[in-house]
């Protein structure tokens, strides 16, 4: 450890240390915060024996929301400040998507209403469809529900404007209108809604959630997007005779959200006009073994595992954490020693 410190004298990031933090089950459950996260902030904020600030940033697969609007909400949750360039959403890779399908028409799934749309459009995608704006077109293609008035559409002649991509950003609000719409996509010619169905994929299919299940305020995890993916898999397969369905995937424990959030921990400390360190020491704190520590631990970075979300035990056999704690303020804690 020593020698570490030697070789990383010259970086203001704290010797090159750096925490990256889940969200649901580890800062907040749901509307209500976890008691140690206020403290823990604090901690990396310099409130710590080593009287240095530690650079960090959250990174959840939780979505729907502009990574400005994430930032808002969990600041006011925790009385902190947290700005959006500290904030990586299940969804925010998916940007770099943009420079292929800018001018592509896609249908974005996931959230209440156009909410994942206006996100799709801040990332750059100008021509974005969601599966209400389809419901208005065609009330009967999901029969069972009728479409809220208040919810804003964009009302177009869906068979005359071919989907190129089909992208979830956020957890389906209604699973079962969803897979009926996706699979219709899926399989249409040409992404066309009301051509024939071929049988075989027609549009590419990209997917930001995998997490079966996340913890809210709810006394057990709730479906997560992944259990949305498990349906549509399904249903793939039924529809297509056993086909399988092909898809592109993001968020954590995918190495494309570490590459991401490794670009946004150099920018963090370029931004206090520091250099960025060879030796860098990524620690992530999260409550989900198959998302946080299966991705921290292919990262290369320090895997932490609390009892406050969908974990309780001694540590997770199939993905084992380097560090189980009871909480956050333990996780924070132990990093501070270990730096110390
Ligand atoms: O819907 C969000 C959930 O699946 C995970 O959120 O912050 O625990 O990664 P988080
Ligand atoms: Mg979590």
């Amino acid at each position: 450890k020593r020698q570490l410190h030697t070789q990383d004298a010259g970086c203001r990031w704290h010797f090159g240390a750096a925490v990256v933090f889940d969200i649901d089950g580890v800062l907040v459950r749901g509307k209500q915060t976890i008691k140690e996260a206020r403290r823990a902030l604090d901690m990396l904020n310099g409130q710590n024996k080593l009287k240095r600030r530690i650079p960090f940033a959250l990174l959840t697969n939780g979505g729907g929301v502009s990574e400005q609007d994430k930032a808002s909400q969990i600041s006011a949750m925790l009385g902190t400040r947290i700005s959006a360039n500290q904030v990586i959403l299940a969804h925010s890779p998916m940007q770099a998507l943009a420079a292929k399908y800018k001018d592509s028409h896609v249908l974005v799934v996931g959230g209440p209403g156009r909410q994942c749309a206006d996100i799709a459009h801040a990332y750059g995608f100008r021509n974005v469809s969601t599966p209400n704006d389809i419901v208005a077109w065609r009330p009967e293609i999901w029969p069972f529900i009728r479409l809220s008035p208040e919810i804003r559409v964009e009302k177009r002649a869906f068979d005359q404007h071919p989907f190129a991509a089909v992208m979830v950003f956020h957890d389906s609000f209604d699973f079962g209108r969803d897979l009926q719409i996706v699979t219709d996509v899926l399989r249409s010619r040409e992404g066309r809604l009301s051509a024939e169905y071929v049988g075989r994929q027609t549009v590419p299919l990209f997917l930001s959630n995998a997490d079966l299940v996340f913890s809210n305020e709810y006394v057990r995890p709730r479906f997560g997007q992944g259990a949305f993916h498990e349906c549509l898999r399904a249903m793939w397969c039924a529809l297509t005779r056993g086909a399988s369905l092909e898809y592109t995937r993001y968020g954590k424990p995918f190495a494309v959200q570490y590459r991401h959030a490794e670009q946004v921990l150099d920018a963090l400390v370029e931004a206090q006009n520091s250099s960025v360190c060879e030796h860098r020491r990524i620690y992530a704190i999260g409550d989900n073994p198959a998302a946080d520590i299966a991705g921290a631990n292919a990262a290369g970075w320090t895997s932490i595992l609390v009892r406050t979300g969908v974990f309780s035990g001694t540590n997770d056999p199939e993905n084992p954490a380097q560090l189980v704690v009871d909480h956050v303020g333990d996780a924070v804690e132990k990093i501070i020693d270990i730096e110390h």
